[in-house]
């Protein structure tokens, strides 16, 4: 039978990552898989994470199974943080995932039990895996443009024109805040027009949120989400733990599945507790109890909320500061975006022969289609990325 097992393409990001380790050169720069790191190079346990753990290590009496939707403090805390007030709890179906990428994939076979015609419409360029997964679950899909190459801005004229193209039904993947991988965001006005959009086109949007608190700050970053939630009759939201809390290897997510009907809402929380059920009975616990303790402590979450600031904080300086020295060495304003985006990623615009050779020669890791994590960086090696960039006829 294993024999029968075809070779499945490695995950770009995740290659990426194991070749970075194999290099042996000491001045290496890791500007790929997006895990935040400090000025030293550190991904640090958050300091509400470790004071969180140290409170469950001492009062958690119990290991035994929590329920199929996971603890109902969890999902409680995480549908006040992503939506605030903008939707009745009680028109909120929520199930805790094995982090965003069990949300994103419980989301989707939501969406293919629900509506098994339905096309997954995908910005483009996207997070790799969305297109995968989907893709593995044999739904139909389809692209949107979303970046005009040159700039790299929105290209929000051809994203409308494409999806006027959608049937009523479809579902469209949208990134809460912070897109991945380019970096470039629609502003609240074009979000407005995107809704309208939904609603006359009768599309139901799915929101990706993976990096609330890595844009504008948490409210801001989930201003969007809280639109489409409160406007439009349906929509489905993924929300991650993983970078925001800084817990990326307890896998912790929240899928939300929300209906203006709440007749409708008791119906879409069993279905999403069937899927958990059926793919791994229960959902991780430790990491959720984790973020469940911070949000329902006032002085934890203070913590964990100064922490987070400093964390954005210190990515918009690197921003800036990669901003000002390309602007330096390239007496030019074309490296400019990169102050203007925000999150995680930008992407440079480099051609792949570009970025092979800012790993070949200059031990500079990011990924093939040019998107680097400006959280990789730090005031030493900007000066070094930057030369790095001119050089390389970037
Ligand atoms: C990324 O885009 O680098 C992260 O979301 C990590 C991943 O799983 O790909």
């Amino acid at each position: 039978m294993l024999t029968n097992l075809k070779d499945q393409p490695a995950d770009k990001i995740l290659a990426l990552m194991a070749a970075y380790r194999e290099d042996p050169r000491d001045n290496k720069i890791d500007l790929g898989v997006g895990v935040y790191k400090d000025a030293t190079g550190k991904t640090p346990v958050m300091r509400a994470v470790k004071a969180a753990e140290k409170k469950i290590w001492e009062e958690q009496d119990s290991k035994s199974y929590t329920g199929l939707a996971g603890d109902p403090a969890y999902g409680d805390a995480m549908v006040d943080l992503v939506l605030g007030s903008a939707v009745a709890r009680g028109n909120v179906a929520a199930v805790a995932t094995p982090g965003g990428t069990g949300a994103i994939r419980q989301g989707l076979e939501l969406i293919k039990m629900a509506a098994p015609g339905a096309t997954v419409w995908l910005s483009a360029p996207t997070w790799p895996n969305h297109p995968s997964i989907v893709k593995y679950l044999g739904m139909p899909m389809a692209e949107y443009r979303y970046l005009n190459d040159d700039t790299p801005t929105v290209n929000f004229d051809g994203m409308m024109e494409d999806l006027q193209g959608a049937k009523a039904g479809d579902v469209v993947l949208l990134h809460g805040c912070c897109h991945n991988p380019t970096g470039a965001n629609l502003t609240l006005a074009q979000w407005a027009e995107v809704i309208a959009l939904l609603q006359e086109r009768e599309l139901t949007p799915f929101v990706d949120i993976a990096y609330q608190g890595f844009g504008d700050g948490l409210e801001d970053d989930a201003a969007a989400v809280r639109m489409v939630a409160s406007e439009v009759p349906e929509c489905i939201i993924a929300a991650s733990c993983s970078k925001n809390f800084g817990i990326y290897r307890e896998r912790t997510g929240i899928l939300m599945a929300i209906s203006q009907d709440d007749a409708l809402q008791g119906r879409a929380q069993a279905n999403l507790a069937f899927l958990n059920r059926q793919n791994y009975s229960f959902p991780p616990d430790h990491g959720a109890r984790i973020v469940a303790t911070i949000l329902n402590d006032a002085d934890l979450k203070a913590d964990w909320m100064a922490e987070l600031e400093e964390i954005r904080q210190g990515m918009l300086g690197l921003r800036e500061a990669l901003a000002a020295e390309l602007k330096r060495l390239s007496n030019s304003d074309r490296f400019e975006f990169l102050a203007q985006h925000r999150g995680m990623f930008s992407r440079l615009g480099a051609t792949p022969e570009q970025v092979e050779k800012l790993r070949a020669d200059h031990g500079i890791y990011m990924v093939g289609d040019s998107r680097l994590n400006i959280a990789g960086l730090n005031a030493q090696t900007i000066p070094v990325l930057a030369k790095a960039i001119i050089d390389c006829g970037i």
